[in-house]
């Protein structure tokens, strides 16, 4: 065999594999967003029937069949909300309109052929929800408690930008997926933070954003607004009718001198 032939005999021997072979693809869509996922088989075979499956951890729980005889079958759980939107057996594609959290995974298309079997291919599913995220503190007695709060999927990592601070966090999955991190911050004698920027960066989806606020003062003795407010409003009426009935003291005062 000449070196040519051999070369073009390895190409081949590539090509029929990656006509078989699976190949991955993944596609990134917004929670509540229309995703299409799409198998292609190329090469004449006898195609009986298209299947797309999820990939669970151990059993593919199937989605949606096609085939000439029977048409088109999706499973009670998607249907409303999934369909095959190309109907041919050699080029299929499935798409999900409303798409929920649970649908991030991976997917299977399997071309059951004849005489060879089921031919698979793969298909990835990247499922997110935009970040929303806050951050405030309390202070009470010297200590101050910062909360960052980030709600997002795939999973947001809070950290913080604060020197010498210990924190806590934990997590909170919703019944739609979401989930929802909350870390607090303790510092012991808020004073030393004074006029500091408190920095709650969070990575979601391979970026960070930073959440801060800046440590002011008063907020020692900060007490509710309205509290404040109401004192405030309470010492001016007293102001006045302290003023009102002075005068009206020496007016009595002056007029009894008068008589
Ligand atoms: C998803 O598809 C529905 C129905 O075709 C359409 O009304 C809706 O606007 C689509 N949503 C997005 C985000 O494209
Ligand atoms: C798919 O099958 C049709 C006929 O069944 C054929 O005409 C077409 O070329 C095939 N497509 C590919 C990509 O093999
Ligand atoms: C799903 O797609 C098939 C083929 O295009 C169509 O006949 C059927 O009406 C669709 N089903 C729904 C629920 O839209
Ligand atoms: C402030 O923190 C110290 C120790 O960190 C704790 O003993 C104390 O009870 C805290 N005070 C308040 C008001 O939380
Ligand atoms: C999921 O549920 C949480 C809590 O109920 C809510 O805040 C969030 O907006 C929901 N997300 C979606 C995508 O509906
Ligand atoms: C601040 O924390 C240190 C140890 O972390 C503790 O020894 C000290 O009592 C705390 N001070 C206050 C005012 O809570």
């Amino acid at each position: 065999m000449t070196f040519q032939g051999l070369v073009l005999s390895v190409v081949s021997i590539v090509l029929c594999r990656a006509e078989v072979d699976t190949v991955t693809q993944r596609k990134v869509v917004e929670v509540g967003g229309n995703v299409t996922l799409s198998c292609l088989l190329t090469g004449s075979r006898e195609i009986l029937q298209v299947t797309w499956q999820k990939k669970n951890n151990n059993n593919n729980e199937n989605l949606a069949t096609y085939s000439l005889q029977r048409g088109v079958n999706v499973v009670d759980k998607y249907r409303g909300r999934l369909n095959f939107t190309r109907l041919s057996l050699n080029d299929t594609a499935i798409t999900f309109w409303r798409v929920r959290i649970q649908d991030d995974g991976c997917y299977k298309c399997l071309f059951n052929t004849y005489p060879l079997g089921p031919i698979p291919q793969d298909t990835c599913l990247t499922v997110y929800e935009e970040l929303r995220g806050s951050l405030h503190y309390t202070v009470s007695e010297g200590n101050l408690t910062a909360t960052c709060l980030a709600s997002a999927w795939p999973r947001p990592v809070i950290t913080w930008i604060v020197p010498n601070a210990e924190g806590t966090t934990e997590e909170v999955q919703h019944a739609n997926g979401t989930i929802s991190v909350i870390s607090k911050l303790y510092v012991n004698s808020s004073t030393s933070l004074l006029g500091q920027e408190l920095i709650c960066r969070v990575q979601h989806m391979e970026k960070n954003k930073d959440y801060s606020v800046k440590v002011k003062r008063g907020q020692e003795f900060s007490v509710p607004w309205l509290v404040t407010a109401v004192a405030l409003a309470l010492l001016f009426i007293v102001v006045v009718l302290a003023v009102v009935c002075c005068r009206r003291q020496r007016k009595k005062q002056s007029e009894s001198r008068a008589s």
